[in-house]
């Protein structure tokens, strides 16, 4: 199969292409490397690269010649961002599906959106794990966008026929994530001595997911899945704290780095899923999150640094700025 994955350049994208490739298939990548996106993310992956918005219908009609199917990963993904600013969010993340959407219905390609456990929003403690079936209730501009991606996905299957289905994804980890997501940003920070801003009391909870765990869940979904369904890919939950303070002990960093900010607004306390129609299709996931998983990305951000040391200076230290300064103090 020839598969366009958009969004390729970035975090889960360049390893969904790696996975694709190494499984023999043609890989296209269409992405717009916005701050997020790094071409080095695709070192030594075969792949056809094209520099455009998956909301040009130009560039889409461009990357997408001959491909069989689209992978769309091409989103604004950090929520902190979306509350400072959420105009970018709807441009790529609802109207660039849309766009996405409407070249797949004219040549009749199969579509699959790559969405989050986020558009169910908070899932109180004592409730059950979401079922893809639960509602959608957004609470970050973010996670609005994404569920804004995913109505248009079920509108286009709906309406037009098109062979479209959407993933949502847990929190997901591992090597070459950009370190404004917590995980990158709090290990980077450890190894370098810096303070460690955790929003409110720390007691949110997290589903981490391994990228090549998602990355094979959407394989899959792709293969098997059905048109106009929903596929949630769940990891394993833990307290915020109990994962920093997992994050001292690998990086040996101090304690006295952990500093509790002010919270994020309007931050949602738990994200939980049920992934067992993923399991139904045969998902296996291969990592854990205790045994491995957290270690062996922690082990690659410190022998990486020359990938994410150049990340953290430029724009990224002023969007640092802009978002922690007042809350450091
Ligand atoms: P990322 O921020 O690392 O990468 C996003 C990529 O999209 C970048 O390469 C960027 O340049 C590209 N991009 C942004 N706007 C574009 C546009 N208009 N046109 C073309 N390319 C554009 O993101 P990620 O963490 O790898 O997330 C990938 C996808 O997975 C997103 O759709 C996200 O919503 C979803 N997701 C992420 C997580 C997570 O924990 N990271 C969990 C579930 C779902
Ligand atoms: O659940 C899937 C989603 O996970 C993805 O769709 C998003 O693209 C991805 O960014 C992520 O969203 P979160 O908001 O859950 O992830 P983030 O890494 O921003 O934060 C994880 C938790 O850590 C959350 O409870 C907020 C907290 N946090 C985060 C940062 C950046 C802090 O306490 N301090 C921080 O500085």
């Amino acid at each position: 199969m020839r598969i366009l994955v958009t969004g390729g350049a970035g975090f889960i994208g360049s390893h969904f292409a790696r996975h694709l490739a190494e499984q023999g298939e043609e890989v296209v990548v269409l992405d717009k490397l916005t701050y997020a996106g790094n071409r080095a993310n695709l070192e030594g992956v075969e792949h056809d690269f094209h520099h455009g918005d998956i909301a040009d219908p130009e560039a889409v009609v461009r990357a997408a010649e001959g491909v069989d199917a689209i992978v769309n990963f091409a989103a604004e993904t950090h929520v902190d961002r979306s509350i400072l600013g959420p105009a970018d969010f709807i441009l790529t993340d609802v109207l660039g599906t849309q766009v996405l959407l409407d070249h797949a219905r004219h040549h009749r390609l199969r579509f699959l959106q790559v969405s989050t456990d986020e558009v169910y929003g908070d899932v109180p403690l004592d409730a059950p794990a979401c079922t893809e079936e639960s509602p959608l209730r957004s609470s970050s501009p973010y996670s609005a966008s994404k569920a804004g991606g995913e109505l248009q996905v079920f509108a286009y299957v709906r309406t037009y026929g098109v062979d479209a289905l959407v993933t949502r994804g847990a929190n997901t980890y591992g090597p070459r994530q950009y370190p404004e997501k917590f995980l990158p940003l709090f290990i980077t920070n450890a190894l370098d001595g810096e303070s460690l801003p955790v929003y409110g009391d720390g007691k949110q909870r997290r589903e981490w997911l391994h990228v090549a765990d998602h990355c094979a869940g959407i394989e899959l979904a792709l293969r098997k899945g059905k048109a106009g369904e929903a596929y949630n890919i769940g990891g394993q939950e833990r307290e915020n704290m109990e994962v920093v303070r997992r994050i001292l002990d690998l990086t040996g960093a101090s304690p006295d780095l952990v500093r509790h900010v002010d919270d994020r607004p309007g931050h949602d306390r738990r994200y939980a899923v049920d992934s067992s129609k993923l399991h139904d299709l045969g998902w296996q996931p291969q990592h854990s999150f205790d045994q491995g998983g957290l270690e062996e990305t922690v082990h690659w951000y410190m022998a990486s640094r020359d990938w994410w040391e150049p990340i953290k200076s430029g724009d990224y230290r002023r969007y640092y700025e802009t978002q922690y300064a007042a809350r450091l103090g």
